[in-house]
């Protein structure tokens, strides 16, 4: 079951990264300057050297690692983790870089209010290496989705997709340079929508104001 944000305040997100955390920024800009109305209230990483945490703690956002390593399997690392956003009183759960798959009990317990951004047009190319994919596969066309996040990899209800040319002699790092510019217009955008209680999630369904999502949003600009 999907749960409305908290009925006093902004919703409250969490941000949960493993490296740079540039999507991180674009959310902690999009606050600053008055285009994303919710609270960032915690940021949490598997990795401590992630310079996102550095973003976070610039930011006045409080900021911790979660070490893998300090947990003794992937579920008891799944619960530190809940527990650290539930401190943090999360209503939303974004993944920006989080290169962890989260176990069932985890994905329950924040169901309908976990978003993740992945650099495809999914369904196509789930996974690694997308930009790479797409050039090798000659599709004319690339990007990036936010989607609501099941137990199923790169697989939960889609919410929204923003579309890049291929270009003739692209190389995987130009052309994930430029999805990742979609990246941080898309994803405080589909937050927003969350934030203002026009996205949910019910039974494995998108919904935009009341009404199922069968097919993503497209972001233009
Ligand atoms: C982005 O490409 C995102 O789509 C993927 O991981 C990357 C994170 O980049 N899930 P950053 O850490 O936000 O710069």
């Amino acid at each position: 079951m999907s749960r409305a944000p908290a009925a006093s305040g902004p919703t409250k997100a969490v941000v949960l990264i493993s490296g740079g955390g540039t999507n991180l920024q674009a959310f902690i800009d999009a606050v600053r300057e008055g285009r994303l109305d919710l609270t960032l209230a915690g940021v949490a990483s598997d990795h401590p050297e992630a310079f996102g945490l550095t973003r976070a703690r610039r930011a006045g956002i409080p900021a911790e690692c979660v070490p893998r390593k300090d947990y003794p399997d992937a579920a008891a690392f799944d619960r530190a983790l809940a527990e650290r956003l539930a401190a943090w009183g999360a209503d939303l759960v974004l993944l920006a870089g989080f290169m962890r798959i989260l176990g069932a009990a985890f994905v329950e317990r924040f169901e309908g209010r976990t978003l993740n951004i992945h650099p495809s047009l999914l369904p196509r190319f789930p996974g690694l290496d997308t930009h790479r994919r797409a050039i090798d596969a000659g599709d004319p066309c690339h990007g990036c989705t936010v989607h609501f996040v099941t137990e199923e990899m790169d697989g939960g209800p889609r919410i929204a997709q923003a579309r890049v040319p291929v270009l003739p002699g692209d190389t995987a790092a130009r052309l994930a340079g430029r999805v990742l510019e979609k990246e941080h217009r898309l994803y405080p955008w589909v937050a927003g929508l969350y934030a203002a209680g026009r996205l949910r999630c019910r039974a494995g369904v998108a919904y935009l104001d009341g009404q199922p999502l069968d097919e993503p949003l497209q972001f233009g600009e």
